[in-house]
């Protein structure tokens, strides 16, 4: 039986060099033309694809990032990517987190199944830093220190797909452990990799809040770097079935489940035969529901960057496509017009899960006031770093004009700062003296790429943050 099917297999095997080498002939082509490898990717443009997926935070309050990226991954396997090929950062605190009522199962939609079974830990704990994200997405092995040692070794012929969901703040995304992602390194990084022929294109879908502020003004044309971010530079961007919400969670999570713009793309990229949709056409689809229908209540502008020439490829070429979905062709009116559930600004998402918490531990129980207490602490670190900013700003330019140079927004186009070294050095002046900024502080980033863009020096801002940050204490 065995023997009469490999004979079989042969015999068709044989026709079908022979068809080729008849066809080839005729053509004047090589037979590498028509004969490809499965590992090659199944058609000529694909070249191999690579994937990076990255959470920037971690804590059980930040569920929804890390349940986003292994969303993400899910869809980079069915879609056919190797393992070897997609390189996953998350801190992974959550599936075993105390916290969780499914122990070892993160879910990323209220009637979801598990999208942890099977997530690559590539880069986890400690080892989710800048340093290690930006080795990576280079290819530099030597330069990783810690977790899986999986580099993006990618060549001129490939396709790379970025995914990051974070907190933010303007010219900056969070990581976990370590510094700030500067807005100014990773797009440096992305020239270099293009300047070594690292990719063909490289495709990269941001979430965090002012995500638009990592690419305005600084993305070159003509990389073939094409990006999409969940907001502009100067909105946060929306956490989504959050406790509360018309489509929330089940009632024991006490966090949101996920990302609006995020989920966004992944729920369209879920169900359709991906050869069949475009760049451009999920853009679409995601902008619709990210921007709440058009009306932008509880919702983000998602953004374009980089070069649009790249809007008519398919998703295809960059993340593959589920077989499952061979069927399911792309039409405007057969996408995804679902429902805008609630969502909760991203800033205010660890909010929610503190005031969930009280809200449901009994009363007059230890619990109440411990979940009581941290709710008062974060609510009074955050006014406490607003203040601070408040009188760094009227310290340096006087009560009427310090709010209105540390809030200006320069026009679209134009980077956040001129000087990404005085940024940094601004931010570690203020964090020496006045402690991190962490995810909520982000948001002040703006402000203190406005202290640099008005000349102002390391010393003077360390000086008014020491005064700023004594009286706050
Ligand atoms: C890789 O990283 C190492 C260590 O940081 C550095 O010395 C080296 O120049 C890098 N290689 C390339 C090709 O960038
Ligand atoms: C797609 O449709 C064809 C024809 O109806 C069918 O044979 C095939 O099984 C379908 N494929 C999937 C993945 O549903």
């Amino acid at each position: 039986m065995a023997t009469a099917t490999t004979r079989l297999r042969c015999l068709l095997l044989l026709f079908l060099v022979q068809l080729l080498l008849l066809l080839s002939a005729a053509a004047g082509a090589r037979w590498q033309d028509f004969l490809r490898l499965p590992s090659e990717g199944g058609d000529a443009a694909a070249g191999t694809r690579w994937a990076v997926l990255i959470a920037g935070s971690n804590g059980y309050y930040n569920y929804r990032h890390q349940a986003d990226v292994c969303h993400a991954y899910q869809i980079m396997k069915k879609g056919g990517l190797k393992d070897e090929n997609i390189i996953v950062f998350m801190y992974d605190d959550i599936a075993s987190s105390p916290d969780n009522p499914r122990p070892g199962v993160i879910i990323n939609h209220p009637s979801g199944g598990d999208v942890y079974a099977g997530v690559p830990k590539d880069y986890t704990g400690e080892d989710v830093t800048v340093n290690n994200f930006l080795a990576v997405l280079l290819g530099n092995r030597s330069a990783v220190s810690g977790g899986s040692g999986k580099v993006v070794a990618s060549g001129p012929g490939d396709h790379v797909f970025v995914y990051y969901s974070d907190h933010g703040g303007p010219g900056v995304l969070g990581m976990p452990s370590g510094d700030y992602l500067y807005a100014k390194d990773l797009v440096g990084a992305l020239e270099r990799k293009h300047d070594a022929g690292g990719y063909r294109s490289l495709v990269f879908y941001l979430e965090a809040c002012e995500s638009g502020s990592i690419f305005e003004g600084l993305l070159p044309e003509g990389i073939n770097v094409y990006a999409t971010t969940a907001a502009n530079a100067e909105e946060s961007s929306w956490g989504t079935y959050c406790p509360g919400d018309d489509q929330g969670p089940p009632p024991e999570f006490d966090t949101c489940l996920g990302d609006l713009y995020s989920v966004a793309w992944m729920e369209d990229s879920d169900v359709h035969n991906l050869r069949t949709e475009s760049l451009k056409q999920q853009y679409e689809v995601v902008k619709d529901r990210t921007s709440a229908h058009g009306t932008y209540s509880l919702g983000s502008h998602v953004m374009q960057y980089g070069d649009q020439s790249l809007n008519g490829q398919s998703l295809y070429q960059f993340i593959g496509t589920d077989p499952a979905n061979d069927n399911a062709t792309f039409g405007r009116d057969n996408s995804l017009r679902r429902r805008s559930s609630g969502t909760v600004n991203q800033r205010d998402a660890d909010l929610v899960y503190f005031w969930q918490k009280y809200k449901k531990s009994a009363e007059g129980t230890p619990e109440k006031a411990e979940a009581r207490k941290r709710l008062l602490q974060v609510m009074s670190r955050r006014s406490r770093v607003d203040s601070s900013m408040e009188l760094i700003g009227s310290l340096l330019f006087g009560s009427d004009e310090g709010p209105k140079v540390l809030g200006a927004v320069r026009p679209a186009g134009q980077p956040l700062a001129d000087d990404w070294d005085c940024l940094k050095a601004m931010v570690h002046a203020y964090e020496a003296q006045c402690g991190p900024l962490k995810q909520y502080g982000m948001k002040h980033m703006r402000s203190f790429a406005n202290i640099c863009n008005a000349g102002v020096g390391e010393d003077a801002m360390a000086k008014v943050a020491s005064q700023a940050c004594a009286a706050a204490r």
